[in-house]
């Protein structure tokens, strides 16, 4: 059975905002599943409808096989952890774990092993008896987290719980709710707009487009078998480069051909490309699949406008056609006075319809 589902779950706000419509979607028992979108996509509506704070407009939500969509937040098993974490500033970190507890009258041996539990889980144990303004930003997320863990909810949500907190604070919570999230296998739904961190959080991704669901998978998946043009914009950094090309046929054999380069398709996609010959298309290079080349190899030159050093690889940013390219590579040498650079494709690519903007292999 599936942990939660939603069934053509729609939310309308007053004056016909429209904000989620008709999404369906399945999450497994354990699982930590990221719903990510840009700004304004629906990602906190959806969020809060499953934590019952929301009205639903039409559709369905179950939690273990039951509908809940009359259901009391508190009758729901939800626990929910918000960007603004607001843990109470006048109590201690124990105090502030306890205080549910407390509330549902566990008994004081129960409640001392429960906050015991939670706060090894989350590396909190040796600030039991601070106060939150003697701790660190990420170390009071992990109070917030370790509170929500103590009620031992069967379902944690977290809207962009890493958002108030500096860069680098930020990965290496990353790391320890991934290390928490093994540890207590909550199934949990975790809200971001950060594509790195949906990646390297995520079981499954959930990529969000203004009120619709564009894609679920895994982050490999999301990533190399991308299935529209801005889930391939929006998974990567640097984001894919899209190129406009023509197919065009020259003695049974299909090519992608432009004012800068004519590439030669290999044949498995003739089937796809069937309907698309003479027809304008658009052809996505991941940065890493767009490389350095010879003169005698290459597919096109690029003008080379600045190179980003990244210690490990570059970012060479470049212009092809008037439009902007970035490719990522190995070459950290110094190229301040390279202005142009000869580039080929490894043979990976996406294509995608110039209309429906979805993947056509
Ligand atoms: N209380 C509200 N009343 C009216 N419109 C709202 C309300 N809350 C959110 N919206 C609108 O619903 C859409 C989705 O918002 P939201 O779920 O907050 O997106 P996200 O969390 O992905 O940024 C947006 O267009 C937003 O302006
Ligand atoms: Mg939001």
């Amino acid at each position: 059975m599936e942990f939660l589902e939603l069934k053509n779950l729609t939310k309308i706000y007053q004056k016909d905002i429209l904000a989620i419509d008709k999404i369906d979607l399945k999450i497994k028992d354990g699982e930590f599943l990221v719903l990510l979108g840009p700004s304004g996509c629906g990602k906190t509506t959806t969020m809060r409808m499953i934590a019952g704070l929301e009205d639903v407009t039409e559709g369905e939500i179950f939690i273990e096989g039951k509908l809940v969509n009359n259901l009391q937040p508190r009758e729901r098993g939800v626990s929910m952890i918000f960007q603004s974490y607001a843990i109470w500033p006048h109590m201690t970190v124990f105090n502030n774990i306890a205080y549910a507890l407390k509330i549902k009258k566990m008994s004081k041996e129960k409640i001392n092993e429960t906050v015991k539990k939670v706060a090894k889980m989350s590396n909190i144990e040796e600030y039991l008896n601070r106060y939150p303004s003697q701790l660190s930003g990420g170390q009071q997320q992990r109070v917030a987290v370790a509170r929500a863990m103590a009620v031992d909810p069967k379902l944690f949500l977290m809207d962009e719980p890493l958002s108030n907190l500096d860069a680098k604070l930020r990965v290496s919570m990353r790391t320890d709710l991934k290390e928490m999230h093994k540890r207590s296998g909550a199934t949990t739904i975790f809200v971001t707009h950060d594509q790195s961190e949906a990646m390297s959080l995520a079981d499954r991704i959930v990529i969000m487009n203004t009120g619709t669901i564009e894609q679920i998978g895994t982050p490999n998946e999301i990533y190399h078998d991308s299935k529209t043009m801005f889930v391939a914009d929006f998974i990567g950094s640097p984001s894919t480069n899209f190129v406009d090309v023509k197919i065009i046929s020259k003695d049974n054999k299909l090519f992608a051909k432009n004012d800068a380069f004519e590439l030669p398709i290999d044949d498995k996609f003739n089937d796809k490309l069937h309907g698309y010959i003479d027809k304008d298309v658009v052809f996505g290079f991941r940065p890493e699949n767009l490389v350095l080349s010879s003169d005698e190899e290459k597919l096109f030159d690029i003008d080379v406008v600045l190179v980003e050093p990244q210690g490990s690889h570059s970012v060479i940013v470049g212009r092809l056609l008037s439009k902007q390219i970035k490719i990522v590579s190995d070459e950290v040498r110094d190229m301040k006075n390279i202005k142009t650079l000869p580039i080929k494709s490894n043979g990976i690519y996406f294509i995608f319809d110039k209309e429906t903007e979805k993947r056509i292999c």
